[in-house]
C-alpha cells in the first residue's frame, strides 16, 4: 500500500439512478475513518493503462458524523457525444464494472477546501447540478442537524438519473419549517410527470430563486457541470449575494470557472509586470513570459492571470491533470502533492518558482 493511501473494502454498492451508483467503503483494519468536513472528497486509486495506476477524486455523499466509513456517489462516464470512439471513462468504468461487494481499495484521507462553514448560523442554499449533488448532500446531513434555514436546490435531466432523491426528502421530512427542496427536471420523462418526481420543468433560474427564497444574507454553495456553474455563479451574484459568501467546487478538468463565468476575464495583454524582484517564467509552447512575485500564488494561477488556460482539475496536487515538463530551472512545492510528479515534470497547481524556470506550456 502507497504511504497516504489506506485499504478499504467495499461494504455496499447501491445503484441510485441509471447512471449512477454509490460505494460504500471501510476501512479493513476496522479503526475509525479520518474526519471529513462535509463537502470534502477522498481519492481512490484505481488501475490505468499499460499497467499504470491513476488517482480520481470522489466527493463524499455520506453523513461525516459516520465514522465507521465514507460512501462515494459515481456518475458512469461514457464516451463523450461529440467522441463516441473515444474509450469510456477509465475510473467511474472501473469502479462501475469492476468494482463489488468485498473489493478493496486503496483510499487517501479527505481533502479540499470546498466544505460547509459550521461556524455559521446563515441560511444556506445549496445548488447542484447532475452529479454535482454528491458534496452537496452531505452538507445537507450535516445542516439538517442544525437550527440553520436550507434551500436545496437540484437540476437534473429527468427522473432516471436523479439519485439520491429519497434521501433528501427522507431527511428533509419534518423540518419543513426551514428546510425546502426544490428538483428541477429539464425533461422530465411520462413516469415523472405522473408520479410528480419534481417540482419544476427546465432550468433554475432567477425568477425560480427569487419565487423560493425569501431575501436574506445567504451563504451559497454550488457544484455541477461547467455551464450550470458559470450560470449558477452570475445568478447568484445578480441576487446581490456577494462573492464571500459564494463556494463551489469544480469536477472537471480544463476550465476555470472564474473564466468562464467571465468574473476575471482574461486580460488582452498579459500584465507588464516589473522585473523588480520578480521571478521570469517562461510559457514556453505560448510564448508568453511573466514576472512572478510572492503574492502571486501558485503556477496555475500565475499562468491564469496571464490569459493561459492550462488544464487542472482538482488544483490541489491529487490528480496530476496539471502537470507538465518543466524545461528548466527549479519549483518549489507550497502543498505535498499526494504523489511525486513524474521525472522531469512539475504540478503546477501547488508549486512556485525558486528562480527562472521555463515550463512547456
Ligand atoms: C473534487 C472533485 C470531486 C469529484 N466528485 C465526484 C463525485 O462525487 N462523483 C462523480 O461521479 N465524479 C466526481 N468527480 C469527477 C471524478 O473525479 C472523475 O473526473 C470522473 O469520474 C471521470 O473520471 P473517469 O476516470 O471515469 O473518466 P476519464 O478517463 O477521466 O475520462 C473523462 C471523459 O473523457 C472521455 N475521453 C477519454 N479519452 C478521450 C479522448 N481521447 N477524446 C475525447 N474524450 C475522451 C471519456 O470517455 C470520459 O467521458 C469529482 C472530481 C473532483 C475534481
Ligand atoms: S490539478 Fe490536480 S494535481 Fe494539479
Amino acid at each position: 500500500m502507497t504511504e497516504g493511501f489506506r485499504p478499504f473494502r467495499v461494504v455496499r454498492k447501491i445503484r441510485e439512478s441509471t447512471i449512477i451508483t454509490s460505494f460504500y467503503l471501510e476501512p479493513l483494519d476496522e479503526q475509525e475513518v479520518t474526519a471529513c468536513k462535509p463537502g470534502q472528497y477522498i481519492t481512490v486509486r484505481v488501475p490505468g493503462t499499460a499497467g499504470k495506476t491513476v488517482l480520481k477524486t470522489y466527493s463524499v455523499s455520506s453523513n461525516v458524523t459516520n465514522k465507521s466509513g465514507y460512501r462515494i456517489t459515481v456518475k458512469k462516464e461514457g464516451a463523450p457525444v461529440h467522441a463516441p470512439d473515444a474509450p469510456p471513462g477509465i475510473g467511474s468504468c472501473y469502479l462501475h464494472d469492476q468494482v463489488d461487494v468485498g473489493s478493496i481499495l486503496e483510499v487517501a484521507a479527505p481533502r479540499g477546501e470546498f466544505y460547509l462553514n459550521e461556524a455559521s448560523d446563515r441560511p444556506v442554499l445549496l445548488l447542484s447540478g447532475g452529479v454535482g449533488l454528491t458534496p452537496l448532500v452531505s452538507m445537507f446531513h450535516s445542516l439538517i442537524e442544525t437550527q440553520r434555514p436550507v434551500f436545496f436546490l437540484h437540476a437534473c435531466e429527468n427522473g432516471d438519473i436523479h439519485a439520491l432523491r429519497d434521501e433528501i426528502l427522507n431527511l428533509s421530512e419534518g423540518n419543513e419549517s426551514r428546510v425546502k427542496v426544490h428538483f428541477v427536471y429539464r425533461a422530465p420523462t411520462p413516469a415523472d410527470i405522473e408520479t410528480a418526481k419534481h417540482h419544476s420543468v427546465g432550468y433554475i433560474t432567477k425568477e425560480l430563486l427569487q419565487s423560493l427564497l425569501p431575501l436574506d444574507d445567504y451563504e451559497v454553495y454550488f457544484c455541477g457541470p461547467t455551464p450550470f456553474m458559470k450560470a449558477m455563479y452570475n445568478l447568484t451574484r445578480s441576487l446581490g449575494i456577494s462573492d464571500a459568501r459564494i463556494s463551489y467546487e469544480f469536477f472537471g478538468s480544463a476550465t476555470s470557472l472564474v473564466e468562464a463565468a467571465s468574473v476575471k476575464p482574461a486580460p488582452d495583454q498579459p500584465p507588464q509586470q516589473s522585473q523588480d524582484g520578480g521571478i521570469e517564467v517562461v510559457f514556453a509552447k505560448s510564448g508568453v513570459t511573466g514576472f512572478w512575485h510572492n503574492n502571486t500564488g501558485s503556477l496555475l494561477e500565475f499562468a491564469e492571470d496571464l490569459g493561459l488556460a492550462p488544464e487542472f482539475s482538482c488544483r490541489s496536487g491529487i490528480c496530476s491533470t496539471c502537470m507538465c515538463p518543466l524545461l528548466e530551472g527549479e519549483v518549489t512545492y507550497i502543498e505535498d502533492p499526494l504523489e511525486d510528479a513524474e521525472e522531469g515534470n512539475v504540478l503546477i497547481c501547488c508549486s512556485q518558482p525558486r528562480g527562472r524556470i521555463v515550463l512547456d506550456i
